[in-house]
């Protein structure tokens, strides 16, 4: 049987949130860790490993590329689906994710897929919420920002990782 893990960082939440939405939409129930409750056991134990993280200033969250860069070797033995979290969707994700990810996890991933994002100003510091205006700001100058996360793209990202369970079995 295929286990699965999808292994999230998050800093306001959404990113988490996401991860429930595809266990959701799994037959087979994944365990959800956060990068942070990392347990080795359970990460080499899987055979199929979900990584999702947000964009921060144009960069994937530091955790998750340091997690990257560290477990590479052992990344490259499992199936890799990869899912991007944040609020522009118009952006060249290949361009961005190069920026982010080595090159080789890129090629070896079954998919990578943008699965939309929102601002949640509770948990952010005043820099954040500065930050997030300007970026606000910019963007209303070309066109409204969607700030939502995207139900059909979860629903879809979670089939390809069960078809993949399927074939796998
Ligand atoms: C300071 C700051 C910078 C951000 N920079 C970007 C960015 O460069 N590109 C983007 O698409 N979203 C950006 N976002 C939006 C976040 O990616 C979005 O809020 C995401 O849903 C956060 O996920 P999390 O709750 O899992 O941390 C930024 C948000 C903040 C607060």
């Amino acid at each position: 049987m295929s286990k699965t893990l999808i292994l999230y960082t998050t800093k306001s939440g959404v990113t988490k949130d996401i991860a429930y939405q595809i266990n959701k939409n799994l037959t087979t129930e994944a365990t959800i860790m956060s990068l942070k409750d990392l347990d080795d056991d359970v990460f080499f134990s899987c055979d199929t490993i979900v990584l999702g993280a947000p964009i921060y200033m144009g960069y994937i969250r530091k955790p998750m590329r340091k997690f990257v860069i560290k477990h590479m070797d052992i990344l490259l033995q499992k199936n890799v689906f990869l899912y991007v979290v944040g609020v522009d969707t118009h952006i060249d994700l290949d361009k961005y994710l190069s920026m982010s990810y080595p090159q080789a996890l890129l090629l070896h991933a079954r998919l990578i897929k943008h699965l939309g994002g929102e601002f949640r100003a509770e948990n952010q510091s005043l820099l954040s919420r500065f930050i997030v205006n300007k970026i606000k700001e910019e963007f209303s100058k070309e066109r409204e920002l969607e700030e939502k996360i995207n139900i059909d793209m979860i629903k879809n990202f979670a089939s390809n990782i069960l078809q993949n369970e399927k074939t796998e079995v």
